[in-house]
């Protein structure tokens, strides 16, 4: 709830962008000993995207970026801000967001990156909706990007088979007085780290050769555990949000959820009491792209006219932290 003098925040321009190359269930029985069948029931997943060599997070954020601003009818020089969320950035230094900035041109946007595993882009339209509610900012430019498929171990059938890549963006901006996020709820476990991580390659355990020999640079997953989690959070995230908005269940119009696995999907609509006719899934065209999911999953639904001005939308997602949040918002078209 917006209160005295805060403004308005709402998305007032949106983009994504996928790479072309595209990996299936079939291709993937070439790389693994799995089946489409295997993929299909237990995550829905069919189809995932995968970055070309050369082609990097920065890249295909930026074009995603480029997507947003033409959206919003804005330039880059209209940017004060740039986050970028992602948990695969081109390098641990300098911030992918930097490098965006560069590829944008956007001479007058400060940029940094946020980390919070597939959360990311949730936690990253909450923290950079406050510079535009205290009226710091009027424009700020908030990005989930990811190329998962640079740190999947291709030869672990648990995990590779569950993400792709992607970049969706948005522009965050000031909205009439009750459009725009309603309510929010950001939350953590820390305990729980250890469930989906990335061993080395940071300060802790640098690359060294028993750290490649180990395969400690790929992603490592719990997935019996984070699967669990996900279906405990989802729904409760999603619920603190709508009763920090002050809105009832059945006033929301679309469920948003991070797009991870159908059945942790249809499990949060369950407890949210949705029908699945109102909850946005495109997991089976793009597998689990982290933080790009919401926002490459909410650019198709208003572009395809499903979400219409007025409508109420909760997002909801979950990650590596753990951590956890939902943003509940009046969508706003002029
Ligand atoms: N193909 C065929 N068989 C497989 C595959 C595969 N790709 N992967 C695992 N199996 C096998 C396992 O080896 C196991 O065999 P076993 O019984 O002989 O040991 C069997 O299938 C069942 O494995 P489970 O792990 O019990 O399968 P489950 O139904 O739990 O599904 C899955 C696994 C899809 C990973 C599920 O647990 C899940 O979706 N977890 C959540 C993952 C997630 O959302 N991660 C992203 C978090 S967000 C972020 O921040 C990145």
């Amino acid at each position: 709830m917006t209160q005295g003098t805060e403004k308005a925040v709402g998305i007032i321009g949106i983009g994504s962008f996928v790479p072309e190359k595209i990996l299936t269930n079939k291709d993937l029985e070439q790389i693994v000993d799995t089946s489409d069948e295997w993929i299909s029931e237990r995550t829905g997943i069919k189809v995932r995207h995968v970055v070309a060599d050369g082609e990097n997070t920065s890249d295909i954020a930026a074009k995603a970026a480029e997507r947003a601003l033409k959206d919003a009818g804005l330039t880059a020089d209209d940017i004060d801000l740039i986050v970028v969320a992602t948990a695969t950035p081109d390098m641990l230094f300098p911030s992918t967001a930097c490098l965006v900035q560069n590829q944008l041109k956007a001479a007058k946007a400060a940029a940094y990156d946020l980390a919070a595993g597939c959360s990311g882009f949730m936690y990253a339209i909450v923290t950079a909706s406050q510079f535009i509610k205290t009226g710091l900012y009027k424009h700020v430019l908030v990005i989930g990007a990811e190329s998962l498929s640079r740190i999947l171990d291709w030869t672990d059938r648990n995990t590779c088979v569950l993400f792709g890549d992607g970049a969706g963006a948005v522009v965050l901006g000031e909205v009439p007085e009750g459009y725009g996020i309603l309510g929010s709820n950001l939350g953590s476990d820390g305990s729980g780290g250890d469930l989906l991580c990335l061993p080395a390659g940071g300060t802790s355990r640098p690359a060294t050769e028993e750290t490649v020999r180990d395969r400690l640079h790929f992603v490592h997953m719990a997935g019996n555990e984070v699967f669990k989690f996900a279906v405990k959070v989802m729904g409760e995230a999603a619920l603190n949000a709508l009763e920090h908005a002050q809105i009832d269940t059945s006033e929301v119009d679309w469920l948003i959820p991070h797009q991870a696995n159908i059945r942790i999907i249809q499990s949060a609509a369950k407890r949210l009491k949705m029908p699945m006719e109102k909850v946005i899934v495109n997991v089976d065209k793009y597998g689990n792209t982290s933080s790009a999911s919401i926002p490459i999953a909410l650019e198709e639904a208003i572009h395809d006219g499903r979400i219409k001005s007025g409508q109420v939308i909760t997002m909801v997602g979950f990650g590596a932290g753990l951590t956890w949040a939902s943003a509940v918002m009046r969508w706003y078209r002029k």
